[in-house]
């Protein structure tokens, strides 16, 4: 098996949480960013990471569009998903977290696409929080990234 890891990134979050997972995954992966991605690189391979920042709620422009345009070749194949995203208790604002609960944040969206798609999901979403909008991540998201991706090594294994 080998892999693949989709991300977009505008101030080098998500790009660094792809890069930590590229180096924490025993399975070889090619780290390619969502608007570089052609339908071949999907089927290529038989596992899908997808990163993708929070903003306005959803996942970024360039991942909607690598998953829309390219829906069929997620069929049956091995994914994860996750998103980076603001801590809203250190933004510690009513109207912001009364608009997270209701609209929810990028990585449970791109699951949900990834299973109508047909594709199989190793785990479910994980995510990571940015100081302020800009980062770094935190060390808290350091240390969660490692442990999400020692879970992720396992899976992988009993799959073969
Ligand atoms: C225009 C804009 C909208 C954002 N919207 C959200 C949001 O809805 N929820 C959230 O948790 N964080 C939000 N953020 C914070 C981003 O999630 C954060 O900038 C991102 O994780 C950084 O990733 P990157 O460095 O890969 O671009 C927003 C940031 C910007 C600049």
């Amino acid at each position: 098996m080998k892999g693949l890891i989709i991300y977009y990134s505008y101030y080098g979050n998500t790009k660094q949480v792809a890069e930590d997972y590229q180096k924490l995954l025993e399975m070889k992966c090619e780290l390619l960013s969502a608007d570089k991605v052609t339908e071949a690189d999907i089927l290529d391979n038989d596992f899908i990471v997808i990163g993708s920042p929070t903003r306005a709620f959803n996942m970024v422009k360039p991942v909607k569009k690598v998953l829309k345009k390219f829906k069929t070749a997620f069929n049956n194949k091995f994914v994860l998903s996750f998103d980076t995203r603001a801590d809203i208790v250190q933004v510690n604002s009513k109207f912001l977290t009364f608009m997270v609960k209701r609209f929810g944040y990028a990585a449970e969206k791109i699951d949900k696409i990834l299973v109508k798609n047909g594709a199989k999901l190793i785990e479910s979403y994980k995510w990571y929080f940015v100081k302020e909008s800009e980062g770094p991540i935190t060390d808290e998201s350091f240390l969660e990234i490692k442990n999400d991706v020692a879970i992720i090594n396992k899976k992988l294994k009993e799959i073969g």
